[in-house]
């Protein structure tokens, strides 16, 4: 079944939306070349990961980690959505876009941009899971522990983040600001796709 799309808001340019600079690219360009200095210290030189992007918020991440690892990689995407009528994630974690490349006995290393209330992150593993991947781990750019409801192993984490609505290097409001090279919070008071205020500042889905 198709996933309905959250609509865009028609002239909702968020190009100029005011917005505070959380960390700044150089600042992401370090960390992730220390997450990828972490990630090559625990697997043997001759391992080829294969690593698998959650997208859409995790394409930025992964290019960059892909060649920060400075090792041969394979790579393939997943997409899922996990929100109902709300914009927060409801834990209903539905498939939109499969894996293209068996897992079996490959070692895995999900990428991912942003976790939140853990419910993507642990579909994940029990779906990959099941394929019977030699290994399977996970590294985020980003962690927010304070939206945690489901228990879900991050390997490898970036940066551990604030309760706070982030856009930026992948991370969207309602499709945008996926481009911007920094991690910013965004300062004007969140609002769902019906234009509700949102209840909380928790990251939308
Ligand atoms: C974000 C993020 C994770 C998920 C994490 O994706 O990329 O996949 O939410 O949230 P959780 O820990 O609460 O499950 P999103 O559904 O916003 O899709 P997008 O990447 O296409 O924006």
């Amino acid at each position: 079944m198709v996933e309905p799309r959250v609509p865009l808001v028609p002239s909702a340019d968020m190009s100029e939306a005011s917005h505070t600079v959380l960390l700044t690219a150089d600042e992401i360009a370090s960390r992730v070349a220390g997450v990828a200095a972490e990630i090559r210290r625990d697997y043997p030189e001759d391992t080829a990961l294969h690593l698998v992007a959650v997208l859409t918020g995790g394409c930025i991440f992964l290019a960059d980690l892909a060649r920060a690892l400075d090792r041969p990689v394979t790579i393939d995407f997943v997409a899922v959505s996990s929100y109902g009528a709300g914009t927060r994630s409801t834990g209903n974690v539905r498939l939109r876009y499969d894996l293209r490349l068996p897992v079996e006995n490959r070692d895995v290393l999900i990428v991912e941009d942003i976790i939140d209330t853990g419910a993507t992150l642990a579909w994940l593993l029990e779906y990959l899971g099941r394929e019977r991947p030699r290994s399977l781990r996970t590294v985020a750019l980003l962690d927010k522990p304070s939206g945690r409801t489901v228990d879900a192993p991050v390997d490898y984490v970036g940066f551990t983040m604030p309760n706070r609505f982030v856009v930026g290097y992948g991370l969207d409001h309602d499709e945008q600001l996926r481009h911007l090279p920094y991690i910013a919070a965004l300062d004007l008071p969140a609002v769902t796709a019906s234009g509700e205020p949102e209840q909380e500042t928790g990251q939308p889905h």
